[in-house]
């Protein structure tokens, strides 16, 4: 079995910003409460000439950037997204902007949980020997599902990107432990449904086409709050007994930035100071699978994560579902 380890990383967020009071213009909300209720100032969302493609490609070009190696030298793309620019799979729009043509590329949808589920699937093609250079990048773009006139929902989350480069080492594999779950009981809870009559009217009404659309974002908020406070932590701890580790060795938390009353709740239980809690909710909102990733860039690039430190990475989110992976930087 072969190791893995991170090389490169990077992000890349649109340059539109909504602070609070741009929303409190559109709903009937206030910067005080969405900032005490959720950690968030602002958020970045795309516009009508930006793509999700194109945060994915600026995020991968950094990623590789620090890496050191170039497009062409990666044998697989993995894209965790759940807002694709074709419904079909955006990692195919991705190897082509950054010219990756030696690579294979597929999405991998788990929601807030894709780019920790993503990590793990990209270590198991490394370990199996099956790839060497891999590409695995968390890519949302939930503005685009959010209703903007429903406060509980809109203020929450912001469009984003971030990447990471992993290749095959000969060294002990950087990523230390696992463990990851779902739910599909508590789907009802969070999700984005299609709604459409598809076949059915075509057969009824003599339509030429299949009539229907993706509906907007649907969450429970306290429900999934209850959740995560309650599954964060024992997926992290969880982890860290596969890593056979205990709570002491961690050095950081990059988890998903959703809540900061939820990642304050994770470092509690996992007795961490607020210092070792990598976090970019007030810039950035909940960018859904990107968070992990463009929070985890910020603190490499800021000089905070250091060689040699162990990181507790956490997603959760619709599906539902929570992961988490332990990683050596
Ligand atoms: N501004 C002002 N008031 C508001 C707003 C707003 N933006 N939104 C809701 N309210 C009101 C409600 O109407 C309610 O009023 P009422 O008491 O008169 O009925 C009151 O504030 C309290 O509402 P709650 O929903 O109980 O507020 P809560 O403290 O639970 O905070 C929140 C809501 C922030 C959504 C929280 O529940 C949360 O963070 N949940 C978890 C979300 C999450 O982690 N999602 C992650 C996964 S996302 C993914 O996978 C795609």
């Amino acid at each position: 079995m072969k190791g893995m380890k991170i090389i490169g990383v990077g992000s890349c967020a649109p340059s539109t910003v909504l602070s609070n009071d741009d929303l409190a213009k559109l709903v009937d909300t206030n910067d005080e409460w969405i900032s005490s209720r959720t950690g968030i100032q602002r958020r970045h969302v795309l516009d009508k000439e930006e793509t999700l493609s194109s945060l994915a490609q600026q995020a991968s070009e950094r990623a590789l950037e620090m890496a050191g190696i170039k497009a062409d030298e990666l044998d697989l793309i993995l894209l965790a997204t759940s807002s694709p620019d074709d419904l079909f799979g955006g990692a195919g729009q991705l190897q082509a902007l950054i010219g990756a043509k030696n690579a294979v590329g597929f999405d991998i949808t788990a929601a807030c949980s894709g780019f920790v589920l993503a990590l793990v699937t990209a270590s198991q093609f490394i370990r199996a020997g099956t790839s060497k250079r891999v590409l695995v990048v968390g890519a949302d773009a939930l503005s685009r599902f959010v209703d903007w006139r429903d406060r509980s929902t809109c203020i929450l989350f912001g469009d984003g990107s971030g990447a990471v480069v992993l290749t095959a080492t000969d060294e002990p594999c950087s990523l230390l432990g696992l463990d990851m779950h779902s739910d599909g009981n508590g789907q009802k809870s969070l999700n984005c449904m299609f709604q459409g009559e598809g076949k059915k009217a075509m057969q009824e009404n003599g339509a030429s086409s299949a009539a229907g659309a993706y509906n907007n974002i649907h969450m429970a908020g306290q429900e999934v709050y209850k959740f995560a406070v309650r599954s964060v932590p024992q997926v992290i701890e969880n982890a860290l007994s596969n890593a056979g580790l205990q709570k002491e060795d961690v050095d950081w938390l990059v988890m998903h930035q959703a809540n900061k009353r939820i990642m304050d709740a994770a470092a509690e239980r996992l007795g961490l100071s607020s210092e070792q809690v990598v976090s970019n909710l007030s810039e950035y909102g909940n960018t859904s699978a990107a968070s992990i990733p463009l929070a985890l860039d910020g603190a490499v690039r800021d000089g905070s994560i250091k060689k040699g430190d162990v990181i507790a990475m956490a997603g959760f989110g619709a599906g539902l579902t929570w992961a988490s992976v332990i990683v050596k930087w």
